[in-house]
C-alpha cells in the first residue's frame, strides 16, 4: 500500500517529466533554427529520455494498482538570447527536477515507504548524471563555443548522441 500523498506526488512527477520532454524539444527546435544540428540532436535525445522517465513513473503506479492521472502539459515559453542560454536553462531545470524527486523521497522516507524509496534510488542516481551532463555542456560551450571551427567540432560531437532506454526495469 502506498500513501495517497505519494501517489499524488508521483502523478505530478509524470507531468513534470513530460514537461521536461517538451522543454527539451523546444530547445532542440531553437538549435535547429540556428543550424546547430548536433545540439538539436542532443536535446531531441534528452526529450526521449524524459518521456522514458515519465513512463517509468506511470508503470510504478500501474504495477501497484493506483490510477494514473494525466494532466495538461504546460507550454515551454522560454526565449533564448544566444546559443549558450538553453544550456544554462537546462541545468537549472535539472536542478529543479532533482529537488522534486528529493521531495518525493523525503515524503516516502517519512512514511516508511521503502518500496517507493527503492524505486526512487535509480532516479536519485540518474539526476546526478543529468546535472553532470548539463554542466558538462556548459563547460564545453565556454571552452569551444565562441570559435566557429571549434563550435563546428562540438556540434559534430553532439550529433553522435543516441537514445539508450533506461536501465531500470520495474
Ligand atoms: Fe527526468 Fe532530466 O530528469
Amino acid at each position: 500500500m502506498i500513501d495517497k500523498k505519494i501517489v499524488k506526488l508521483i502523478n505530478e512527477q509524470i507531468n513534470k517529466e513530460f514537461y521536461s520532454a517538451y522543454l527539451y524539444l523546444d530547445m532542440a527546435d531553437f538549435y535547429a533554427h540556428e543550424g546547430l544540428n548536433g545540439f538539436e540532436n542532443w536535446f531531441k535525445v534528452q526529450a526521449q529520455e524524459e518521456m522514458a522517465h515519465a513512463l517509468l513513473f506511470r508503470q510504478y503506479l500501474i504495477n501497484n494498482g493506483y490510477a494514473v492521472e494525466l494532466a495538461a502539459i504546460g507550454d515551454p515559453t522560454m526565449k533564448y538570447s544566444d546559443n549558450k542560454a538553453p544550456l544554462v536553462e537546462a541545468l537549472k531545470h535539472e536542478q529543479y527536477v532533482t529537488a522534486s524527486i528529493n521531495t518525493i523521497y523525503s515524503e516516502a522516507f517519512a512514511l516508511k515507504d521503502y518500496r517507493t524509496i527503492q524505486f526512487l534510488d535509480w532516479f536519485v542516481k540518474e539526476q546526478g548524471e543529468e546535472e553532470m551532463n548539463a554542466e558538462d555542456n556548459i563547460r564545453k560551450f565556454d571552452l569551444f563555443g565562441t570559435d566557429a571551427k571549434s563550435l563546428y567540432l562540438l556540434d559534430q560531437e553532439l550529433k553522435g548522441r543516441v537514445f539508450t532506454p533506461p536501465s531500470l526495469v520495474i
